[in-house]
């Protein structure tokens, strides 16, 4: 019996809301949030500080937020993720990365343990030298093959924390079925030298097996077949399968079912971040990430950040009509962070059905996107400030930098605080009308330009601010936006854990690949075979 009851949109609170944004839609931000009058509302958590002052919210609309995350069960399901129970209810599994990141002293999980010790040994060894490939030949390289939660993580992390990848070998990550992915990054580098770490929970994604079988071909052309084990290790929850390719049993590290892949960058797959920046600073991240998951835990979610950013979400696209949500890092160093929240957000709760199957009466997850800052202010702000659409955006602003030019830092923060306060204030037609009476322009000229050059403002934006970009931040920041996503997956009652979406393209390859390599005894659509007619010919 399907239980439509746990509907947010059959909740008091969600006809209260909707009375709240028509009665509030006109007020300007700076009216409506009486908290921005007092310089700004921060609450801080696991090193970082969220301002939410320029949300379009006041108490009364938050309050009425809250009380619906409240009658959605948050508080006891945030126990539940938090316990390890199923929350993954269409794959029976818990989703338990938060017990990856507890304390050792509070781990409980002796196989959890044991892998992070195989971590740090085999990033000990890899980075003191001890590890050697053929010809006691060291390895310079390490090179990722995985996908998706395989890839997007560590990537995003290595890139994130670059500053502190001195000493050890150098990373770089293969995700690409296109043969060009691979081919590029193995151009320079030399077999004997070189380490392969294939990187697959389920070991059965096509992209990653064969990019690991060329791989393989590419070793064997320099090294013998006796010396392969020096040369590849695996990261799976499939040992057998990754037995059966090929890979040594000693050399493989294992995962869970109960972390989904998407969560998994705390587990082995985060093996290329400890390589990078030694385990220590690995462990950083975890303890980062375990501050984060102690606030989830335990504050109230009144005053619970992901808690809050979460309803914030839900009422951008629910109440007011938001479609899409930038992420905007303002730190070089976190341009992947976009690309790896696009995963985690859209592959959780990009959902049309709740958790019992019934089709949900809401939208659900908006688009994320964003690159960093200051690049995307020469590309695409120019429609976050004048276009049509309402877009809520996330600020991430590390305020320090690992670099020593402290003006060039001072301009990358002056930057992201205009863009938040230009989004927020804009310029009204009668300013921009002034500036143009002040720079001499001719009264027809004004009338022509000055609805150009105005700005609504008003548009709702938060800054997560941290001192520095150290793994312990990173570790809170990722933390923030999984547990985010999950609070808006209790929101909506939606399944974050399972993506069935995904299945129907892989299912659909499979023949398609069959008839573009010769097979012409599949049946397909008229589109279809005419693209592989095209392909065949040539
Ligand atoms: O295709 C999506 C997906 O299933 C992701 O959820 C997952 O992170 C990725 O593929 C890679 O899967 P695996 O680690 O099993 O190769």
């Amino acid at each position: 019996m399907r239980n439509v009851k746990a509907s947010p949109t059959n909740t008091p609170h969600w006809q209260k809301l909707a009375k709240l944004h028509a009665q509030y839609q006109s007020q300007s931000i700076e009216q409506l949030n009486d908290l921005s009058a007092n310089g700004g509302q921060c609450i801080d958590a696991a090193g970082l500080s969220v301002d939410l002052s320029r949300n379009f919210v006041n108490q009364v609309i938050v309050d009425e937020l809250v009380a619906l995350a409240k009658t959605q069960g948050m508080p006891e399901k945030i126990n539940q993720l938090i316990a390890g129970e199923e929350v993954n209810n269409t794959e029976a599994r818990a989703a338990h990365h938060t017990a990856l990141r507890l304390p050792d002293s509070a781990q409980t999980r002796a196989d959890v343990g044991e892998t992070q010790q195989k971590i740090k040994a085999l990033a000990d060894n890899l980075r003191n030298k001890s590890w050697r490939g053929s010809n006691d030949t060291e390895i310079t390289d390490v090179v990722n093959i995985g996908i998706g939660g395989s890839d997007l993580g560590p990537r995003m992390a290595c890139n994130a924390l670059s500053s502190m990848t001195t000493d050890g070998p150098k990373v770089h990550f293969v995700a690409n079925i296109d043969p060009r992915d691979l081919e590029t990054v193995l151009q320079g580098l030399k077999p004997a030298s070189t380490l392969i770490l294939i990187s697959s929970k389920s070991f059965n994604t096509t992209e990653t097996l064969e990019n690991a079988l060329s791989a393989r071909r590419w070793l064997l052309e320099a090294i013998p077949q006796s010396d392969l084990s020096k040369h590849v290790i695996a990261v799976s929850s499939n040992v057998e399968k990754a037995v059966a390719f090929g890979v040594d049993a000693d050399n493989i590290l294992p995962m869970w079912d109960w972390v989904g892949g998407r969560y998994s960058l705390w587990s082995a797959i985060g093996l290329p971040i400890a390589i990078a920046i030694g385990y220590e600073g690995f462990r950083e991240l975890l303890d980062g990430a375990h501050a984060m998951d102690e606030h989830f835990a335990t504050a109230p979610v009144e005053n619970n950040l992901p808690c809050l950013l979460a309803l914030l979400e839900v009422w951008y696209v629910n109440f007011c009509n938001a479609h899409s949500s930038a992420v905007l890092p303002y730190s070089h160093e976190l341009g992947l962070f976009p690309d790896y929240l696009q995963q985690l957000t859209m592959e959780s709760n990009g959902k049309q059905v709740h958790k019992d199957g019934s089709p949900v009466l809401s939208r659900t997850c908006p688009t994320i996107w964003g690159s960093a800052g200051t690049i995307g202010q020469h590309s695409f702000h120019q429609l976050l400030h004048q276009g049509t659409e309402l877009i809520p955006v996330d600020f991430i602003l590390p305020l320090h930098s690992h670099s020593d030019e402290h003006s060039k830092q001072a301009h990358l923060v002056a930057n992201c605080l205009a863009q938040s306060k230009a989004l927020t204030e804009g310029k009204s037609e009668a300013s921009a009308t002034q500036e143009l009476a002040d720079s001499g322009l001719s009264d027809a000229a004004i009338a022509e330009l000055a609805s150009h050059k105005a700005s609504p403002g008003n548009r709702p934006n938060t800054i997560i601010a941290m001192d520095k970009l150290t793994p312990s931040n990173l570790g809170a920041l990722v933390a923030l936006y999984e547990h985010k996503v999950y609070a808006a997956s209790v929101v909506w009652d939606i399944n974050a854990f399972d993506q069935w979406g995904v299945e129907l393209g892989k299912q659909l390859s499979t023949p398609i690949f069959a008839a573009l390599t010769g097979d012409d005894s599949a049946s397909t659509d008229k589109t279809t075979a005419f693209w592989i007619k095209r392909f065949t010919q040539q």
